[in-house]
């Protein structure tokens, strides 16, 4: 008979923090994680109202968990609540990562472009950030991880194409202040692009739908969507029509999940197609 999966006094736990909560995969993410892993550990969903935050982190730390995931609408509170906050959570102006360290001093992260990096890394494994121009559509909380990361591994020049221009151009100038090269214009100059990046809402689930036409991209373009439900975006879906190199939003997501993982439990978990398997049968596969 197969053991019960019981908890002990050692547990090491965790958790995401979010309102609402019940959305969020990374239960189902770190789950998988501590089981393939064998650890006395546990992730827990942990629904927590905006006025309740700050409470609600210092209590977890005093309760003896080791950090939690931060979502919306929580990731500016969360960086607000650190004592030490990594350069660039501090330079995204979020932090989705807290780690309570060993001498009471909360830590905040932001690994979500740095989980987008490893996500093109290993699905656009021939692509390289330096290679040329990234167009981001999109100026929102994702919009501002993808930029910082793009930009601090070394992509050359980036533009902005955001439904609210005020917003691509606030975004841009404070990118430019780190000596970056970033354009905002009205449609994406696609023609000499290396990189696409879709970061608004669109195309996903209940959303309206992304309307580009990827026809002027280089051959050697690679199309990326942070959108992970459904799986497989019109864009993505748009991109493989043209031969070009799709990297899904589910790669992100999985990726940004190892760092805090190896903080809490002690081992950086891996990336793998069972992994992405087991996440993925929770999405839909295409809109509809
Ligand atoms: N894969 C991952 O790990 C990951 C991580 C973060 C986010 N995401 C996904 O990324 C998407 C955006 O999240 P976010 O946190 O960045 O949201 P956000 O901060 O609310 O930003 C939303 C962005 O989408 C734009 N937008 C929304 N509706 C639009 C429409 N109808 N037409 C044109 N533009 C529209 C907004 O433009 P305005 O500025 O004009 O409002 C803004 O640029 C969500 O689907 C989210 O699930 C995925």
């Amino acid at each position: 008979m197969q053991a019960p999966h019981t908890l002990t006094g050692k547990t090491r736990m965790a958790g995401i923090l979010g309102w609402p909560v019940s959305h969020s995969r990374s239960p189902r993410l770190h789950g998988f994680w501590l089981a393939r892993h064998g650890i006395d550990g546990a992730y827990i969903p942990l629904p927590v109202e905006p006025a309740k935050f700050p409470g609600a982190v210092r209590a977890l730390a005093d309760l003896g968990f080791r950090g939690a995931n931060v979502t919306i609408p929580h990731k500016e509170a969360a960086l607000a609540a650190c004592d030490l906050v990594e350069d660039e959570a501090r330079r995204i102006g979020a932090v989705n990562t807290l780690v309570f360290r060993e001498d009471g001093r909360i830590e905040g992260w932001n690994t979500d472009g740095w989980g987008f990096l490893e996500s093109l890394r290993e699905q656009a494994p021939g692509f390289h950030v330096k290679q040329g121009p990234a167009v981001i559509l999109g100026a929102g909380g994702g919009a501002r991880a993808v930029a910082h990361s793009l930009l601090s591994a070394g992509c050359p020049r980036m533009t902005l194409v955001n439904r609210s221009p005020a917003r691509a151009e606030a975004l841009a100038r404070e990118l430019s202040a780190h000596g970056a090269h970033v354009d905002v214009t009205a449609s994406p100059p696609l023609e000499d692009a290396a990189l696409l990046v879709n970061t608004t809402s669109q195309g996903m689930q209940g959303q309206p739908p992304l309307t580009i036409d990827l026809a002027p991209l280089p051959p050697a373009a690679v199309v990326a969507d942070i959108v992970y439900v459904p799986l497989e975006t019109p864009l993505l879906a748009a991109a493989r029509a043209r031969g070009l190199a799709a990297v899904d939003g589910l790669g992100m997501l999985l990726h940004q999940g190892r760092r805090g993982f190896q903080a809490w439990y002690g081992k950086m978990p891996e990336v793998t197609a069972e992994l992405r398997a087991f996440v993925a049968s929770d999405i839909p596969k295409q809109a509809g």
